[in-house]
């Protein structure tokens, strides 16, 4: 489950980059908004979702949960601990979540820029909560 989760996170972390690049180019550009962009942004949320469901299935398996539950106060005192068993997840799902609100908001604009718009800001925010809570030092 954790290699599972940890592969996954390059197919989540790629195209979630794909998306927010090519909204800003099709905003920038003033470019249509096409099948092509609609697609990349519904992988995106599904791949995403998945992600969710391999990490909540991880977390409650994974020793940190458990030593969440068993020495609360410690595990909050030690960064990596922390990380671990409250940051990154916690904020890996506010990141999913605005994933899941900009899909939902762009279908309801009828512009095409206020389409890429939405998912700059949506996906784009997303973007930077993963970036900025993950355990990179696990990870490579
Ligand atoms: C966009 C969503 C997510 C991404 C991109 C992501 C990415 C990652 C990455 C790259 C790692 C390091 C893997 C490694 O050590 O090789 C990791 C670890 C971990 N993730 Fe996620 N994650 C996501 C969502 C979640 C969620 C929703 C949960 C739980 C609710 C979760 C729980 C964990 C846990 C517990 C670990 C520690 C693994 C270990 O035991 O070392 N993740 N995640």
């Amino acid at each position: 489950m954790k290699d599972i989760h940890s592969y996954w996170a390059y197919i989540v972390l790629a195209l979630l980059i794909i998306t927010v690049v090519n909204a800003v180019i099709g905003l920038k550009q003033k470019k249509e908004f096409k099948d092509k962009n609609l697609r990349i942004g519904l992988f995106t949320l599904i791949v995403s979702h998945i992600q969710l469901l391999i990490g909540l299935g991880w977390y409650f398996m994974s020793p940190w949960y458990k030593a969440l539950k068993d020495n609360g106060g410690e595990v909050m005192a030690d960064k990596t601990a922390r990380l671990m068993a409250v940051e990154h997840p916690i904020m890996m799902i506010i990141a999913i979540v605005l994933i899941t609100i900009g899909w939902s908001k762009h279908k309801k604009k009828t512009e095409d820029a206020a389409k890429f718009k939405t998912f700059v800001i949506f996906y784009g925010l997303a973007l930077v909560l993963i970036l900025s809570r993950i355990p990179w030092n696990n990870w490579f």
